[in-house]
C-alpha cells in the first residue's frame, strides 16, 4: 500500500515521531541514508510560487541519492491541458515520488490515488504539513520536545498554516491554538478532527478570536501572513489601514505576555511591520532560519519514511 503524505494527520504520532527523529539523524549526518541512490527522479511540481520548498525538495532528493525533477505548473498546466489522472499515471512510471504545491486539496487527492508512487503535499489551500514537520524538529532543538507545550498561532486561523498547525501539532501531543478575527478561524471539521487527535496524545487543540487569551503563557508563538498565495485580490482588505488582523499582529507587547523564555516562529516569507513586527523577528526570540534550514532535514526524512513504507 503507497503512502503519501497530503495532510498532517497521515502520519500517526508514532510515526510523526520516527520522522523527526530521522531528521535530528540526517541533520547530524547529511548523507547517513540514501534511499534514492541509483539515482531515482523525484517529481516537484509548483502551481504556486515558491523559494525555500525548490531549495529545500532539490537538495533533500540530491542528497538522498536522488535527481530532482522540477516541473512548472505553468508549463504542465495539470488539470487543464491532461487531466490528473493522466498526469499521475505518466510520472507514476518515471519517478519515485511526487511533490506537488497546488491549490485545491481534492487536485493531490486524485494525483496520490492515481500514481502509484508516495505523493506529497508541498502546500495547498488547505495545509502545508511539510512546514510543520520542520516546525515541530525547531521546537524539539529549542524546547526539548512540543509535547506538553503551549503553542499559540495567531493571525489568519483560517489558512492552510492554521489547519496544519492544528494537526501537526495536536499530532505531537502540544497545545496548540489558533486565534484569528472572527470570521477568519478555521474548518470546524479540522478543528474537530485535531481535538481527537489531541485526546489520544494529551494534548489540547483550541479556536480563539483573542491574540491575547492564546499567547498567554505560550512556550511557543506563531504567525504567517495575513496574504495567503492565491489571496492577492484580497491584499487591500486583509494588509489596509482598517484590517481586520491588526490586534493578532505578533508585536513585542504581544510578546510580553507569552512565557519570559517563548520562541517566536514564521514559516516565511514574511511581511514586517504587518503580521510580524521587525523587532520581534530579527529578535532574540526568532528561531526563523532555523525553521528555514529544518525544511530540509524534515523532507529528507519523510521521503526516507514514504520510500522505506512504499
Ligand atoms: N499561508 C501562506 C504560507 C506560505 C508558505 C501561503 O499559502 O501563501
Amino acid at each position: 500500500m503507497t503512502r503519501h503524505f497530503l495532510r498532517d494527520d497521515d502520519l500517526s504520532p508514532a510515526e510523526q515521531a520516527e520522522v523527526l527523529a530521522l531528521a535530528a539523524t540526517l541533520k547530524r549526518d547529511r548523507h547517513a541514508k540514501q534511499p534514492f541512490a541509483g539515482p531515482q527522479g523525484v517529481a516537484i511540481i509548483f502551481d504556486k510560487p515558491t523559494l525555500r520548498t525548490q531549495l529545500s525538495f532539490s537538495v533533500g532528493v540530491a542528497e538522498l541519492g536522488g535527481h530532482p525533477m522540477i516541473v512548472d505548473g505553468k508549463l504542465a498546466q495539470i488539470g487543464t491541458r491532461e487531466s490528473i489522472h493522466d498526469v499521475a499515471k505518466v510520472l507514476g512510471r518515471q519517478v519515485s515520488a511526487i511533490v506537488w504545491r497546488t491549490y485545491g486539496q481534492d487536485r493531490l487527492e486524485e494525483m496520490a490515488e492515481h500514481a502509484g508512487v508516495p505523493v506529497v503535499n508541498a502546500l495547498t489551500d488547505a495545509f502545508h504539513p511539510c512546514q510543520i514537520l520542520a516546525d515541530l524538529l525547531t521546537v524539539a532543538e529549542h524546547k526539548g520536545s512540543a509535547a506538553g507545550r503551549k503553542v499559540a498561532y495567531v493571525g489568519d486561523a483560517a489558512n492552510n498554516m492554521a489547519h496544519s498547525y492544528l494537526l501537526g501539532f495536536a499530532t505531537a501531543g502540544a497545545d496548540i491554538t489558533v486565534a484569528g478575527p472572527h470570521g477568519y478561524g478555521p474548518d470546524p471539521a479540522i478543528l474537530e478532527r485535531a481535538k481527537e487527535i489531541a485526546a489520544t496524545t494529551c494534548g489540547g487543540a483550541h479556536a480563539s478570536e483573542d491574540a491575547i487569551e492564546a499567547v498567554t503563557g505560550a512556550d511557543v508563538v506563531i504567525t504567517d501572513t495575513w496574504v495567503s498565495m492565491g489571496m492577492e485580490d484580497e491584499a487591500s482588505t486583509r494588509k489596509g489601514e482598517s484590517n481586520p488582523f491588526s490586534a493578532f499582529s505578533v508585536t513585542s507587547e504581544l510578546m510580553a505576555h507569552a512565557a519570559p523564555d517563548a520562541i517566536v516562529m514564521h514559516c516565511l516569507p514574511a511581511y514586517r511591520g504587518f503580521e510580524i513586527a521587525a523587532d520581534v523577528i530579527d529578535g532574540p526570540a526568532s528561531v526563523v532560519w532555523d525553521e528555514a534550514e529544518n525544511r530540509l532535514h524534515a523532507q529528507k526524512a519523510l521521503l526516507t519514511f514514504l520510500a522505506e513504507h512504499a
